[in-house]
């Protein structure tokens, strides 16, 4: 239909009106107004809930809160200053004593928690710094709770940063972490963690019954109400690089010593597996789960979310931080755009809490527009 039709066909479906009408003098004939709706125009239109930000705005399915957040730091003993890391632009090695404030800005920026990663000077061959009382991990977790009693002190449980060859528990003859020492050993880690004042305990060795052995001995010693955070499905990636650069538990300087963690950690090819251990931490008693890495593994998320009714968290990893810097750094995307983007994803595909490098940055710009930079 050519344009001067349509509007002739228009013009005639004006009618007049009765003089008293409260419609004015004319109107539409709806009858002959339908019988102009022509297959030149698509029904549904999509670009009307996009043309303006206030409907954007108002149909909007997700979006990143600075009470979904959760902020990794790293706490190296026996340090002076805070020292930045090379691999993550941005993140630094805090000391014990600079820890306080940097939790107090972190509470003061409106995100919800932070997880502490020690960097040890007193490493051995089943990371017994870890399970002392007055070791490192004890001592971040108090200075932290202690500093900002409102933030949720979140105490990864794990090895490989205290252990000397690096992984993630004490090895067995053949050069393999030795699962139930390891069980045993984090349980005996989880409650030190709780000692110190952690509110969650979120266990990251990948071994199996850990999850059943820290329920049960928190449970037995006073600890009922301290909440696991099962690193549910934790894939064997080479996105954990710059992390193990910032923690120092980098593997490969032991020639005895196995190489990766494809012994423990999931393979990055499956997904049946992902659901069946996510499912599995669940049974044996996590109050949440978590998948990690974050970008790279939106699938698994997305059908874990399917799955299970636990809140489910997400971690963007180091080099998922790292590729924004030095993509961003290079001219190549926009940092915050390009990490604003990548959180809305977790979102929707079904993270109720995202860990990120970036997490107190994003909270300010998400409360209060302050924008951050590359
Ligand atoms: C293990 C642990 C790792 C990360 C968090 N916890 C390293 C690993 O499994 O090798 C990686 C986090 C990151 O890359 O940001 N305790």
């Amino acid at each position: 239909m050519s344009d001067s039709k349509i509007i002739k066909d228009l013009k005639d479906s004006i009618v007049e009106t009765a003089p008293d009408s409260p419609h004015g003098k004319t109107h539409f004939d709806q009858m002959k107004l339908h019988s102009l709706s022509s297959d030149r125009f698509p029904h549904v239109r999509m670009r009307r809930m996009r043309r303006t930000e206030s409907i954007r705005d108002l149909v909007r399915e997700n979006s990143v809160q600075a009470n979904d957040l959760i902020v990794p730091l790293f706490v190296e003993e026996n340090i002076d200053e805070r020292k930045p890391l090379a691999s993550m632009p941005g993140v630094f090695r805090e000391t014990e004593k600079s820890l306080e404030a940097r939790v107090k800005d972190i509470a003061a920026s409106g995100v919800r928690g932070v997880m502490l990663f020690g960097v040890s000077h007193n490493k051995d061959h089943t990371g017994s710094d870890s399970m002392d009382p007055n070791g490192l991990l004890a001592r971040m977790i108090s200075r932290a709770k202690n500093a900002a009693p409102e933030l949720s002190v979140i105490a990864d449980v794990c090895f490989c940063e205290y252990t000397d060859h690096g992984h993630c528990g004490p090895l067995c003859q053949h050069g393999d972490v030795d699962n139930d020492r390891t069980v045993e050993n984090v349980a005996i880690q989880s409650l030190i963690a709780a000692e110190a004042g952690a509110d969650i305990i979120a266990p990251s060795g990948m071994m199996d019954g850990q999850v059943s052995a820290i329920r049960h001995t928190l449970d037995v010693t006073g600890f009922s109400h301290i909440p696991i955070m099962a690193y549910a499905a934790k894939f064997a990636s080479c996105f954990y690089g710059p992390f193990r650069d910032a923690a120092g538990c980098a593997l490969g300087a032991n020639p005895n010593v196995r190489k990766d963690r494809k012994s423990y950690q999931m393979d990055p090819a499956n997904v049946r597996e992902a659901l069946r251990d996510a499912m599995l931490d669940e049974r044996e008693g996590a109050d949440m789960l978590m998948v990690k890495p974050g970008i790279a593994y939106l699938d698994i998320l997305a059908k874990l979310r399917q799955q299970s009714d636990l809140p489910l968290a997400v971690y963007q990893v180091s080099g998922e931080y790292a590729m924004l810097r030095f993509a961003a750094q290079a001219g190549a995307l926009n940092y915050q755009d390009a990490m604003m983007e990548s959180l809305l994803a977790f979102k929707r595909a079904g993270a109720d809490m995202i860990l990120t490098y970036a997490g107190d940055d994003v909270a300010r710009f998400v409360r209060e527009g302050k924008p951050f930079g590359a």
